[in-house]
């Protein structure tokens, strides 16, 4: 008996947590942010786990949208989420700057509850519905479900990067991946570079024909393309012109000492995100006297992640670490040259943030996208504050007027936030003006216009 829904949104979480009897918060992360906005433009449904294991509940409403959970158990979660999602499958596709774990019950749990969410997906769908897969986790769920419900129209989308043959080619369970994402009738990438890397190995592994996006998969062509993914400009830009926005910018300052350089990191604490990087090179710069003492506060914001993941209790580690030694060597009693934060905060906080700082350091290793680097350019309608941002990041191909670094090179991170901080005003807002013309055109709404007008054509 096929749903209602003729509008679906299917992703390994729901936009919220549920942290307690009927107590929800927001989930972490950039999928959440981008595809929130875009469903409650919309009629219809957001399938998805809601964060805590053993538990069954029916669907709901939240925030205009219409959430359907799908349960997991306390194994699954270890093993799907915690094993396959996150400790195989990211690490792979960030360039392997963590060694992948490749293990067979990781990936069959990966294969049920991807089975179970493209059921979930099939019972909720409308006659020649428009379903829209999200994310590595669920890579699975478009053929899956194209033999459940042929009538459907099923898109995919990649949130982090689709990585080269090279490191593709590792996994195991290449094969099965690959003929997966073919059972979309688009597969989207952030980059063109993933698309291309997409149809390479397609072609390679399973020796398919292709022209340009076009692949040729039996009776069906397969369209594989870059729709690099954007924030909610409009949303931020009136925000954090609020005056009680502008207000505890203010006060955020003036509690960090008033110093003449506020540096902002915010990041799930994420071992791609170059976060150890950025310390190191601030953390020298005070070292060898390029910036004084009391001149600059970092304030590192890191929102909790897969927190039982061991790659990523050894983050928390070495990071906590850091920032003790950094504050341990270079502050002074009542002066701590970096703010660490390890918790997570509204949108309202974080739009003061991003108002606060003057120099916004977004330096991962390798990022499907970046939403905060254009969350941070969203807010700066005032053409302050500079933007350092990672040449690893998919953003960096569109964000050209910002300072660019090679996060790997301390002395190049040094030197360009230096340049950053001692940027003219002239300079910044030529800059900032620039890179909010991009953000401005290209935001969710025209990201989501474009891939579902792909979809439909
Ligand atoms: P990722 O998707 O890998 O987490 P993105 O930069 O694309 O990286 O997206 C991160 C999203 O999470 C942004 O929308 C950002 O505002 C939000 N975020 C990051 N840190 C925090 C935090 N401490 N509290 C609340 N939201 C956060
Ligand atoms: C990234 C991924 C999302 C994920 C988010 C938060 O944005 O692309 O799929 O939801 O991180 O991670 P989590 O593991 O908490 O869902």
């Amino acid at each position: 008996m096929p749903g209602t829904s003729s509008f679906l949104i299917v992703a390994n979480r729901l936009p919220v947590d549920r942290v307690g009897e009927d107590m929800w918060r927001r989930s972490p992360g950039g999928l959440v942010t981008a595809i929130a906005p875009v469903l409650q433009r919309r009629e219809g449904a957001w399938i998805g786990w809601h964060g805590a294991p053993d538990e069954r509940l029916d669907p709901f409403e939240h925030d205009g949208m219409h959430l359907i959970p799908v349960p997991l158990s306390e194994q699954e979660v270890e093993l799907y989420y915690e094993g396959f999602s996150n400790a195989t499958l990211w690490p792979l596709y960030h360039d392997v700057v963590a060694t992948p774990v490749y293990s067979r019950a990781l990936w069959d749990a990966y294969r049920l509850v991807n089975e179970r969410f493209a059921r979930a997906a099939a019972e909720a769908a409308a006659p020649d519905a428009v379903v829209w897969v999200q994310d590595y986790q669920l890579q699975l769920v478009p053929a899956m479900l194209r033999r459940l419900r042929p009538d459907v129209r099923i898109g995919f989308f990649l949130h982090i990067p689709f990585p080269p043959g090279e490191l593709f080619q590792q996994l195991p369970w290449r094969r099965e991946l690959l003929e997966g994402l073919l059972g979309a009738d688009l597969v989207g990438f952030q980059r063109p570079g993933g698309a291309a890397n997409f149809i390479r190995l397609c072609r390679k592994t399973l020796g398919l024909q292709y022209q340009k996006h076009e692949i040729y998969v039996e009776d069906r062509v397969v369209r594989a393309e870059a729709f690099p993914i954007s924030v909610d400009f409009g949303e931020l830009d009136v925000l954090v012109r609020e005056p009680h926005i502008v207000a505890r910018a203010q006060e955020i300052r003036r509690d960090l000492g008033n110093p003449e350089h506020v540096l902002l990191g915010v990041d799930r604490l994420d071992y791609t995100k170059g976060i150890g990087q950025r310390l190191k090179a601030f953390g020298e710069l005070l070292a060898d006297g390029s910036i004084k003492p009391g001149e600059a506060v970092f304030v590192q914001i890191a929102t909790p992640s897969r927190e039982r993941v061991e790659e990523y209790i050894r983050l928390r580690d070495s990071i906590e670490l850091q920032v003790g030694r950094i504050n341990g060597e270079q502050g002074e009693l009542g002066q701590q040259p970096v703010q660490y934060l390890h918790q997570s905060y509204d949108r309202d906080e974080l739009a003061a943030l991003y108002l606060a700082a003057d120099v916004m350091v977004v330096t991962p290793l390798r990022d499907g996208m970046n939403l905060v680097a254009k969350e941070y350019i969203s807010c700066r309608h005032d053409l302050r504050g500079a933007l350092v941002l990672s040449e690893f990041a998919g953003a960096a191909e569109e964000l050209k007027q910002a300072f660019m670094v090679n996060p790997y090179d301390v002395d190049g991170l040094k030197r360009t936030m230096l340049t950053a901080m001692r940027a003219t005003p002239h300079d910044l807002s030529r800059r900032m003006r620039s890179l909010r013309r991009r953000v401005a055109t290209y935001d969710v709404d025209r990201w989501a216009q474009d891939f579902l007008a792909a979809l439909e054509a």
